[in-house]
């Protein structure tokens, strides 16, 4: 497994490997590593084969965390991280620094951000301002360094995926996006480099997302349910839990991203909770 560290390496390696006809799988990660991460890893193994290569990037994107986020704190262990990529069976890790990603930033000569207008607004992006516009620059950036003819993203980050395949769509991006199945611990608990923020306290309690979504899975099985009655009782199991705060619960259009006022089988729901100081996010469709 090979480490790169340089923009200009990567795209030159990539360059090379589109010329001879290899096959790119592509994993855009910020690392601390965990079994939802390597699962996109074997996703885009099977989607490359054999003779195709795997890559994985590791880097905390500043332009996606906002004023008093926790981009400071954000967990790294590249040590560990790497190791975890080698047993996967991973090509190259890319794991480029602030000053080659946005020379200068932020008075410096970096000025140009891609932007997605619609998906975007809601849910994270009311939540988190300029955090997708963020994402979309850095996904854009790396995509355009690692030339992937396949690009996996995780469904436990919903909106994200949503928004990346418009953007690849709207500026013909030649990469082909997957997205694959939310990981879970055994108690429900969606894998996320936050989680180890966590208390041991904090961490009972983080249990409360998932059991929104089966809450809410439950109260539709009997018929559709108004989304108003809907958030109210998610509302109210989360405020039974001392650490938790709701930020938002939504009810809508998988592809679309569009609300719904009836909620049934098949309606997808996101939500976003503070567990002490902790924001976690969790989605699924019901
Ligand atoms: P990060 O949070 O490290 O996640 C990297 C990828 O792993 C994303 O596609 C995310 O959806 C996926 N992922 C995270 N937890 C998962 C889980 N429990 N099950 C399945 N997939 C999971 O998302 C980002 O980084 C960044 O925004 C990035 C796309 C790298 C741009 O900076």
């Amino acid at each position: 497994m090979r480490v790169i560290r340089q923009p200009g390496v990567m795209q030159r390696l990539a360059r090379r490997w589109q010329r001879e006809g290899v096959r790119i799988g592509f994993v855009p990660t910020m690392g601390y590593l965990h079994e939802g991460h390597l699962s996109l890893v074997q996703v885009a193994r099977r989607a490359v084969g054999r003779s195709g290569r795997v890559v994985v990037s590791i880097y905390v994107n500043p332009t996606q965390f906002g004023p008093g986020e926790d981009l400071d704190r954000y967990p790294r262990d590249l040590p560990r991280d790497l190791r975890l990529c080698r047993e996967a069976g991973v090509d190259v890790v890319f794991a480029p620094d602030d000053q080659s990603m946005y020379p200068g930033l932020p008075e410096g000569r970096y000025s140009t951000y891609v932007v997605e207008e619609q998906l975007s607004r809601s849910m994270e992006g009311a939540a988190r301002p300029g955090h997708f516009r963020g994402v979309t620059t850095v996904v854009a950036k790396l995509f355009h360094l690692v030339l992937p003819d396949v690009a996996v993203f995780g469904a436990k980050d919903w909106q994200q995926a949503a928004v990346i395949r418009r953007m690849v769509d709207n500026l013909n991006f030649p990469v082909r996006i997957l997205v694959a199945p939310t990981v879970r611990e055994p108690d429900g608990l969606a894998m996320s480099s936050r989680n180890a923020y966590l208390n041991p306290d904090e961490r009972r309690q983080a249990t409360v997302l998932f059991e929104a979504i089966q809450l809410a899975r439950q109260k539709v099985r009997s018929g559709p349910k108004p989304a108003r009655q809907l958030k109210q009782d998610v509302a109210r199991l989360v405020a039974s839990r001392p650490r938790a705060r709701l930020d938002y619960v939504e009810f809508f259009d998988s592809d679309t991203l569009e609300p719904v006022p009836q909620v049934r089988p098949g309606t997808h729901m996101a939500l976003a909770v503070f567990v002490g100081n902790t924001r976690l996010i969790d989605n699924a469709k019901l």
